[in-house]
This record gives C-alpha cells, structure tokens and sequence, in this order.
C-alpha cells in the first residue's frame, strides 16, 4: 500500500510533488468525517495526484467563537487519509501560512455581506486568505468544496475568479446522517438532548421546500414561518431561514426552482447551519 506523505510547509510538499500529474486540492480544519471523505474521494476521481489540507485557520473565528476548543484529531485524521491512500496531507503551522501574522488580507465582495456574513463579519475574510494562500502555494489545479457550506462555496468561487487563480472550484453534495443532520464538526458539541433535537434543522428545510413548491407557503412568510418551525422542534435561537436567488445570494421575492433555502440556527451554545436546493 502507498504511503500518505505529510508536509508542514509549502516547500516540502512543492518538493515531494510528482510533475506533470493534475493535482486535487481538499481544504479542511481537519477532524475529518465521512462529509470530508467523500470530498476526497471525489478529488480523487478527477486528479492523478490529491492533497488534503489540514489547518484551524485562525483568521476565520471570531475572539468569542471556538477557535481553542475546535475538535483537533490529527493522528484519527491521518490514519483515515492513509486508509483511502491519500497522496498528500499538508498540516502546516501557522507560521507556513500567516509568515508575518495577519498582514495581507483577501476581501471577498457584496456576497460575504449576506447570511453568515450578518452573523460572523469576520468569517468570509478568513475562509479567503485562507484559502487563497492554499491555492497559490499548492498549485492545485482543481480544489473540492462541500456544498454544506454553501455560501463559503459561493465565496470561493468569486475569489478565484476575481484573483484569476488556475484553479476550478467543484462542488460537492452535502453527507447527512441517517435522520438528515449534515455532517459537521461541530455535530461533536452537541450533547443527547441537542443532537435528538437537530434533526430539526434538515426537517424545517423540507418542509419548507415542499411548501414552496406547492404554493401553499407564500415566499415573503418562508423566513418567519421556518424560525417558528425550528423554535418548535427545541432550536434557542435561529440566526436566519432564506430562500435565495443564484448565484447572488439576494433574497428571492417568488419561488423559482434551482432556488436555494439555507438556515442557521443555535442549540445550546452550539450554531449549525445547513442548506437544500429548492
Ligand atoms: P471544514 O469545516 O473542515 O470543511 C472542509 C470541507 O468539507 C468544506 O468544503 C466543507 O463544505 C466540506 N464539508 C463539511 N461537512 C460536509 C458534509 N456534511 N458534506 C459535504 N461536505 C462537507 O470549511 C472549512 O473547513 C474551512 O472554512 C476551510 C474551507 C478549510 C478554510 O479554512
């Protein structure tokens, strides 16, 4: 069996490279779950070589979230790579990716604005230096984004376009457990009580959709109507419930189909967010 090669810099992983084979980049914060295997298989099917990056990119949390107690499983994360052969990890330190700190900083447009970025200003700035300094120093010529975080995809894909990066951004169904939550990191905060009660948040957005679909729930009530939807099933606070139009993430005033419903809500002091084609 291939032995998976680990790099913790740029230069190292440039190095081990093999010219002239296409190379798949998966960016991750690691912690990986079936969510995050099925991304690399599909790098897999479309590159010769592949790279999985594992980083807790700290430009991306704000001081209040949970940067120090986001789930760091490095060994679990590289014996599953290995198992899948998995050319390449790249688990950089900080100092590989931010060499002078916070400095140079890539702003992503109007689209960052919406959504998450009301909830977490911050956010899209990160995830598009991050990800940014991923592309140009790995030189992927394809990179694999979940559709879980639908918007980050949005994101991402604006940045490379604008930055004229040689890369194409693919995206890739989202993974739920057998009830519907979507696979998350984060899935791992959330004590019994909570994960019997997220299940919600994959249910409103069905059910959401169906009324759409039917005319049976008019577009302007689809936002209210889902927060009350997801209060009922034990949610503490919902962040949002939109439906949007594509590929601007504006608000969508009738139902059209290709339309996308996404919702973040809080269990406990845990914030999860998911999304569905309408
Ligand atoms: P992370 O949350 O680790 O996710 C890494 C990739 O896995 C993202 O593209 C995400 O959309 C995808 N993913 C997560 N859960 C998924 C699921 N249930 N189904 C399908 N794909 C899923 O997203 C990040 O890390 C970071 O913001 C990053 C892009 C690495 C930049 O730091």
């Amino acid at each position: 069996m291939m032995q998976t090669l680990i790099h913790q810099n740029i230069q190292s992983f440039r190095a081990g490279r093999q010219n002239g084979k296409t190379l798949a980049l998966v960016p991750t914060m690691g912690a990986l779950h079936e969510g995050h295997l099925n991304l690399v298989r599909l790098a897999q099917q479309k590159a010769d070589e592949i790279v999985v990056s594992i980083f807790v990119n700290p430009t991306q949390f704000a001081p209040h979230e949970d940067f120090a107690s986001y789930p760091r499983t490095l060994d679990e994360d590289l014996a599953k790579l290995n198992e899948l052969n998995v050319d390449h990890v790249y688990v950089p330190d900080v100092h590989d990716l931010y060499p002078a700190g916070p400095r140079t900083t890539v702003k992503p447009g109007l689209i960052a604005s919406k959504l998450e970025g009301q909830y977490r200003p911050h956010f899209f700035d990160g995830v598009a230096t991050v990800v940014n300094k991923l592309i140009s120093g790995l030189g992927p010529d394809i990179a694999i984004f979940g559709e879980k975080d639908f918007q980050q995809l949005m994101v991402v894909r604006e940045m490379v376009e604008d930055c004229r990066l040689p890369c194409q951004i693919v995206g890739a169904p989202t993974m739920r457990e057998d009830d519907g939550l979507a696979m998350s990191s984060r899935n791992q905060y959330l004590d019994q009580e909570e994960r019997a009660k997220a299940v919600g948040l994959h249910a409103t957005l069905l059910d959401l959709r169906s009324r759409l679909r039917s005319g049976s729930l008019p577009v302007a009530q689809a936002p209210v109507f889902g927060a009350q939807m997801l209060l009922q099933s034990g949610f503490e606070k919902v962040d949002y419930v939109n439906l949007v139009d594509l590929p601007d993430l504006d608000n969508a005033r009738t139902y059209k189909p290709g339309q996308r419903l996404l919702a973040a809500a809080w269990l406990g002091s845990t914030r999860l967010i998911d999304n569905i084609e309408v």
